[in-house]
């Protein structure tokens, strides 16, 4: 089984978008979720975002609408999603609505630079992410994954989230810029949180301008001064060090650009910034629901007990045996498919084009919504059920490529993907032969649209040690 996403990052595929001016005006427009004629449907998706999503999709498979004065677009045909993704990439940028969630924050990096710029970072920062380098970064992911486990008692009822937090902010910040955060996870939380909370679609906050001083941007501009000063102290502090380091900061302190020059430092801080919460919440997350949909499938749990047990024995999970661990693998597709933790991707188009039937025109705000799309009926027996068995290499065949992205797509696809998969497995076939949660919450958890697909739940699971 592949551990890499569908849609290489230079695939070509048969052109899709409408260049004849002609044909393109008299594409029709997608069908409108009808709205009132100031607010549009800006009440109903801050009501209820998840229900406004089920309603658009009733509607078609493009449908437009309006928020807080802006023009949305929601696709849920997966070959819509591989257009804007993959075949026409170089004609969508990530859209007004996402830059402006992500203001005032790491605008220089890796997730919102666009053109020359973004690629020019890409390729420098790409060393950092090769098989050779994951394989360095292993065994932070094992040896943290096993102190974790040192801290829990049988019985106790600990936050699996909290948990997972910890686990993947240090996994992070030792494999990326060799450092132990202890005394500085603190900055480095209250700044995750405040850009968490800033990006709840739920929350008014969220279409006000930036300059509104809300608490919440009171609290974010806090976190990010606090966070910026700890980035500048860590670049100096290894500027002033002679000793090698083999990681990303050093790679991007000494890579140079086509112009020869190295990366100007506010760059680099902001590139850390990006990697410090592109990589860890969303890491964190995966984790938790995978711990969640184990706990409450117990014969799933025990089927990957069962392969952890045969193929490791009594020794150490390391990187060499991932390829044995088929199940450990299905267990976590299957757990990104049912919460991806990066559930809506945003993309804008810079010209008019045409999207399957429709015209869409230049600057919507178009989202793509993996969260609905790894559920469609169409394309996954009872979706709504844990199922790692489903992913045969049958099932793989015919699944339409971007029916599942949870890493996105493209040229523009999770550049950490690699790490993630590895982390992901690592942490679980380390963890799971020595301890189950049960969730001591009912049912599943209860959902929030932030930046990333987050509980609002409190993930409090009783530890039971083998
Ligand atoms: C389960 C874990 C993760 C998930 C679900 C995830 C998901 C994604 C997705 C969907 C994108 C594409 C966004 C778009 O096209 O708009 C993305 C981009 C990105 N991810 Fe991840 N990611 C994960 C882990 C990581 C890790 C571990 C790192 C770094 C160590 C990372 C760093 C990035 C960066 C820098 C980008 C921007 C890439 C670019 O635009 O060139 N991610 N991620």
């Amino acid at each position: 089984m592949s551990e890499t996403q569908p849609g290489p990052a230079d695939a070509e595929g048969p052109e899709r978008t409408e260049r004849d001016p002609r044909a393109l005006a008299e594409a029709p427009e997608p069908p409108q979720l009808p709205g009132t004629p100031v607010l549009g449907n800006t009440l109903g998706f801050v009501r209820d975002p998840f229900g406004f999503y089920d309603r658009l999709e009733s509607v078609g498979d493009a449908v437009g609408y309006s928020v807080a004065g802006r023009e949305f677009c929601t696709v849920f045909e997966p070959d819509y999603v591989e257009q804007i993704l993959v075949e026409d990439n170089e004609r969508f940028v990530k859209s007004e609505a996402f830059r402006d969630a992500a203001a005032g924050f790491a605008e220089r990096g890796l997730l919102l630079t666009e053109g020359e710029e973004w690629r020019d970072q890409r390729v420098r920062i790409q060393p950092a992410f090769t098989p050779d380098r994951i394989r360095s970064y292993a065994d932070a992911m094992v040896t943290y994954a096993e102190r974790t486990l040192d801290h829990l008692a049988d019985g106790e009822v600990v936050d699996v989230q909290d948990a997972m937090s910890e686990l993947t902010l240090r996994i992070l910040a030792k494999s990326l810029f060799d450092i132990d955060v202890e005394g500085r996870r603190e900055v480095v939380r209250e700044a995750a949180a405040a850009l968490n909370e800033r990006g709840d679609a739920g929350g008014a906050s969220a279409f006000l301008p930036d300059w509104v001083p809300t608490p919440k941007n009171r609290r974010f501009e806090r976190a990010m001064t606090d966070f910026e000063a700890m980035v500048d102290d860590l670049v100096a502090e290894r500027r002033a060090d002679d000793a090698e380091y083999d990681d990303l900061l050093s790679l991007l302190l000494r890579a140079e650009g086509p112009d020869g020059e190295t990366m100007a430092e506010e760059v680099v801080g902001d590139q850390l910034v990006t990697f410090l919460f592109a990589g860890h919440e969303t890491t964190a997350l995966a984790l938790t629901y995978a711990w969640h949909l184990l706990g409450r499938n117990p014969d799933e749990a025990e089927k990957l007990r069962a392969e952890l047990d045969a193929t490791l024995g009594d020794d150490p999970a390391t990187i060499a045996d991932l390829p044995d661990l088929g199940y450990t693998e299905r267990v976590v597709r299957e757990a990104l498919r049912l919460y991806p933790p990066a559930y809506v991707l945003f993309r804008e188009p810079t010209e008019d084009v045409r999207i399957g039937p429709y015209r869409i025109e230049a600057g919507t705000n178009l989202t793509l919504p993996a969260f609905k799309l790894h559920r469609d009926g169409r394309f996954y027996d009872a979706p709504d059920e844990f199922r790692p068995e489903r992913w045969t290499a049958d099932f793989e065949d015919d699944l339409p490529d971007y029916a599942y992205f949870p890493f996105g797509g493209g040229p523009r696809h999770c550049i950490g993907m690699r790490f993630a998969m590895t982390e992901l497995r690592l942490v679980l076939a380390t963890m799971a032969r020595e301890v189950a949660f049960e969730p001591v919450y009912e049912g599943d958890p209860d959902l929030a649209m932030s930046a990333t697909l987050k509980p609002t739940t409190e993930m409090r699971m009783r530890v039971r040690k083998r």
